[in-house]
């Protein structure tokens, strides 16, 4: 197992490129599974998640390659396997995704329940009543969903919250449903919108994305298409953390600042100079970080996603910053050790209150998760001595060649291969 250590203290310099969303791509490469034809997608990061998925599709007898650095290409002619095995889903969620697919392509799908995960308990009864309401049979059985339809039927669907990877699989069976489908109280994230560009490229008629009401009626067929994955607004937001919390100044390329609006208000407040470039955003930090509130809500609010992040920032803010978690009720772990590492926190139920300026210092750490991995990254950054990230495999899920990008812009932070 790797570790990366990183030693602190030195303000990051230079320019960086964000790469392709790893949110997006997951759906819109599982979305290939809808078609016999070619699918060709670009901007794919080379991550762990991203070979998980290709694991998943081949498995399901697809035939997914890399065809260059950042394309894949996926052609499920045939379908020979209707069963996401719970060694796939148990290590990646978003697998759950080719139950939609799956179900609308082949009228039979049996998906392993993704179980407890460490951010909290996560269940799936959105995506199960949906497909539900779509008018397929679904028993659970021994930890798998077991779905059937002959044939599925569009249908109103109303989300009790806007979860985004329901939306994402009732927007992936619905589009082959007969009929029309309306899916209400729909997230508005991002990857949802580049969903449903993609899906739209493959002859799917869908409107309303990016609003609380989803539109789709259901086509016979869904062709071949190519599409290129936009910018991932989280690893934009990290590094734009990283520029902060090191005193740096960073020109982040192919930042989606208009996909970033809550994150760049939130730095803002808390004295971080932002300036948009051309095709990016510069990031600089000179005077001392305020306090703020925050507050995690689905899209357009603040991204829970980037709230692990925030807090380690917010360990170097002079004052009393509040930070309240509503999306997930057990994300506070990377408190735990940002507080051995000397961050002043007192957590209770889903507020987190953060006094500072914190003199961190490097510790070994450990993080249960990926947003959990960059917090502890970040705050390594701003820590005295060297702090040694376990358990990276989590890191790799989720963010291309981070060290590599941190290491560009001066940061002290080595790769250690473990045996
Ligand atoms: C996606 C993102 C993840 C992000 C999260 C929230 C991917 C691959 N992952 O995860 O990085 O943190 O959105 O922005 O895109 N819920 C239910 N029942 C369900 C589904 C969800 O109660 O059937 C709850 C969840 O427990 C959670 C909330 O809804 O409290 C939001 O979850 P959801 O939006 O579904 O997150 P994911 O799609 O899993």
């Amino acid at each position: 197992m790797d570790k990366m250590i990183i030693r602190g203290g030195k303000p990051l310099r230079g320019s960086v490129s964000v790469s392709g969303s790893k949110n997006t791509a997951l759906p819109i490469l599982i979305a290939a599974l809808l078609t016999d034809e070619p699918v060709r997608v670009r901007n794919v990061p080379r991550l762990r998640d991203v070979t998980t998925t290709l694991a998943l599709l081949n498995e399901l007898g697809a035939r997914a390659r890399w065809t260059s650095d950042h394309e894949v290409e996926i052609r499920a002619q045939r379908i020979t396997s209707h069963v996401a095995p719970y060694e796939l889903v148990k290590t990646m969620r978003a697998s759950f995704l080719v139950l939609g697919p799956l179900l609308a392509r082949e009228g039979i799908a049996r998906v392993s329940t993704p179980g407890g995960c460490a951010i909290g308990t996560r269940p799936v009864n959105l995506h199960i009543s949906g497909i539900r309401a779509l008018g397929a049979k679904i028993q659970l059985r021994n930890g798998y969903v077991e779905a059937h339809a002959r044939t599925l039927k569009g249908a109103r669907i109303w989300l009790d919250n806007p979860s985004v990877g329901a939306t994402e699989n009732l927007m992936m069976a619905a589009v082959r449903a007969s009929g029309h489908t309306q899916i209400e109280n729909a997230a508005r994230e991002p990857e949802i919108v580049d969903l449903a560009a993609m899906l739209g490229a493959m002859g799917a008629q869908i409107s309303g994305a990016g609003t609380h009401v989803i539109e789709i009626d259901g086509v016979e067929r869904l062709h071949g298409a190519e599409h290129e994955v936009i910018p991932d607004r989280i690893e934009a937001g990290s590094l734009m953390v990283a520029a902060a919390i090191t005193g740096g100044d960073v020109t982040i390329g192919n930042a989606p600042l208009n996909h970033l609006e809550a994150v760049t208000a939130k730095l803002a407040e808390a004295g971080v100079e932002i300036t948009p470039t051309n095709g990016g955003v510069r990031v600089r930090r000179e005077g001392n970080l305020k306090p703020i509130e925050l507050r995690t809500l689905p899209y357009p609010g603040f991204p829970t996603d980037l709230q692990a992040q925030m807090m380690a920032l917010l360990t170097q803010a002079s004052g009393t910053s509040v930070i309240t978690e509503t999306i997930f009720e057990n994300r506070f772990m990377h408190a735990l050790e940002l507080i051995r590492m000397g961050a002043d926190i007192l957590m209770k139920g889903p507020t987190a209150v953060v006094r500072g300026p914190a003199k961190l210092e490097g510790a070994p750490v450990m993080a249960t998760d990926l947003r959990a991995s960059m917090s502890l990254i970040l705050a390594g950054l701003a820590a005295e001595h060297a702090t040694e990230l376990g358990r990276v495999y989590h890191l790799d899920r989720g963010y291309e060649a981070l060290d590599v990008k941190l290491a560009a812009l001066g940061a002290q932070i080595e790769r250690v291969k473990e045996a």
